[in-house]
């Protein structure tokens, strides 16, 4: 589905911003870019978009070489919900903004289908088409940029740090919609994230970024349990891998919250006996 090879970018001025990077993305994954800030995080997920080309290497998504695709193309593939939601949304209410990105794919013949579409993303989202976009919270914000993003049913979702600024509830709410996409839809999910708690739960693959470079990619839980790797990163693994570590035995491989509390009430239980 998508395919770095060799990329290198440089936004001017000098050196290289991302260099070298080679990895394959196959259709269905969901798969989270985690780095310091600097890393190089957005360069990336903008090249994977289109948005930037490569000065060296090549990008490919669903094959096609993103120096040679269209933009309208380009819009129907891959879905990319920015990291500041302000920087997205352009219209005055709600449902205009849905219907922009429908219009721009589906073109101004498709309006039945494009009010289809947009009834269901506000239904879906529980908001009112003539809300005006301005006056939401940053969180309803982001939801409504989501909304407008997956309205157009995109192969690819790109997510840049999708979850800031967000409550619990709301963090919870997209996040379970995109899973659905993901495991329903087969759509191809690359995030990227600062909360190492939403990458445990969601992500199932993690490639990590250092100083423009790709310094690790693999299963989120391995990344996770690799001290020196995240200590490189400047990463922090999340707490309950953590405190699995730091148990040692059988809890250091505890994957997961559910693990690892059932092998502690084990334990707890065989002490009592
Ligand atoms: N438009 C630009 N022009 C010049 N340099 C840029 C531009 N955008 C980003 N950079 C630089 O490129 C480097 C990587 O930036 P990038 O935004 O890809 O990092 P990031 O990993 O997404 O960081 P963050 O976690 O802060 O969002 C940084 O040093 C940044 O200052
Ligand atoms: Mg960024």
């Amino acid at each position: 589905m998508i395919r770095a090879e060799q990329v290198s970018y440089s936004y001017g001025g000098g050196g290289q911003t991302v260099r070298d990077l080679s990895f394959r993305i196959e259709k269905g994954e969901f798969a989270a870019i985690l780095g310091e800030n600097g890393a190089g995080k957005t360069t990336t997920v903008k090249l994977i978009d289109g948005l930037l080309k490569p000065t060296s290497g090549r990008m490919l998504v669903n094959g096609l070489d993103t120096t040679k695709t269209r933009v309208s193309e380009r819009a129907r593939q891959v879905g990319f919900l920015f990291q500041n939601p302000d920087r997205q949304i352009c219209k005055s209410t709600v449902r205009e903004e849905i219907a922009f990105g429908l219009r721009a794919v589906l073109g101004k013949g498709a309006e039945e289908t494009i009010r289809e579409r947009t009834d269901e993303l506000l239904a879906l989202f529980s908001f009112r088409g003539d809300e005006e976009p301005f006056s939401l919270s940053r969180g309803q914000r982001q939801q409504v940029a989501l909304a407008s993003t997956l309205a157009v049913k995109p192969a690819v979702l790109i997510l840049d740090e999708p979850t800031t600024g967000l409550d619990y509830r709301e963090c919870t709410r997209i996040m379970e919609f995109i899973k659905t996409l993901n495991e329903t839809e087969g759509t191809t999910v690359v995030m990227v994230c600062h909360d190492m708690e939403v990458v445990l739960d969601y992500a199932r693959r993690a490639l990590v970024m250092a100083g423009g470079r790709l310094l690790a990619d693999g299963p989120v839980h391995e990344i996770f349990r690799d001290a020196a790797l995240m200590e490189r990163a400047s990463l922090l693994p999340p707490q309950i891998v953590q405190i699995a570590g730091r148990l040692g035995g059988d809890y250091a491989d505890a994957d997961d919250a559910e693990t690892l509390s059932a092998l502690i009430a084990g334990a707890a239980e065989r002490r009592r006996a």
